[in-house]
């Protein structure tokens, strides 16, 4: 499941982004990538460890965590420090997968991420920069994603996927990793279908005592598939 989550970062937040990351420590992209991605990747990005992309990466945590949207889809158990990039002057990033495994060494230690699920924040305005577009092999076909800044797309860990190159302006963007509370794909599709019909049904009918049945479900349901 592709899923866009609209204006995570608003204006505001935006606008301090851009400004603090035009003059941001930028590195070669390569450094994490693994052997066989790094022949495919060329762009750059923050160094894990920079303090500013700790900074940042805290606030779009922060964002996230007001987003009934995002938490309902993707069940977050573990999520990796969210990183930067920068695309411009031709870069791009050709198929591949992710690593299955990330290991989150913020805090000195080293914490295990299964990559069930990546995500992409757009910080750049598409009419700023042409291509960029990230391309993703789902299950369903190939899908084209290049969204307005602000927004983030969801996407299954397990997908091909690339950046085509950047040939007009710049495009920065933040992405991460997430372990979810269910691994399989399509148990958690499941109890989004759920989540989403009871909030429709709240809206339509409140206090139907139906809800309390179907709530009911959908916590057992949870309870069920989640590791903890
Ligand atoms: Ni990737």
């Amino acid at each position: 499941m592709l899923l866009r989550i609209p204006q995570v970062l608003d204006q505001a937040h935006l606008a301090l982004f851009r400004q603090r990351l035009a003059g941001a420590g930028w590195a070669d992209g390569k450094a994490t990538a693994g052997y066989q991605s790094a022949q495919a990747k060329d762009n750059q990005q923050l160094p894990e460890d920079d303090a500013l992309a700790r900074e940042l990466g805290g606030l779009v945590l922060d964002a996230l965590g007001r987003s009934p949207l995002f938490f309902s889809a993707a069940l977050p158990r573990k999520i990796y420090p969210p990183l930067f990039n920068r695309y411009a002057g031709g870069q791009s990033f050709g198929f591949h997968v992710d690593n299955a495994v990330r290991y989150d060494r913020s805090g000195g230690r080293s914490e295990p991420v299964r990559t069930d699920l990546s995500a992409t924040l757009f910080l750049s305005a598409p009419e700023d920069y042409d291509g960029g577009e990230l391309v993703i092999e789902d299950t369903y076909g190939v899908q084209t994603v290049k969204l307005a800044a602000g927004d983030l797309v969801l996407y299954p860990g397990t997908s091909l996927h690339k950046v085509t190159p950047v040939t007009r302006g710049e495009r920065v963007g933040c992405f991460f990793w997430l372990q979810s509370l269910v691994s399989d794909a399509a148990k958690r599709r499941e109890l989004f279908d759920l989540d989403r019909g009871i909030q429709h049904l709240t809206q339509a009918a409140p206090g139907h005592p139906g809800l309390v049945q179907l709530t009911g479900v959908y916590h057992n349901l949870l309870r069920r598939w989640a590791q903890c």
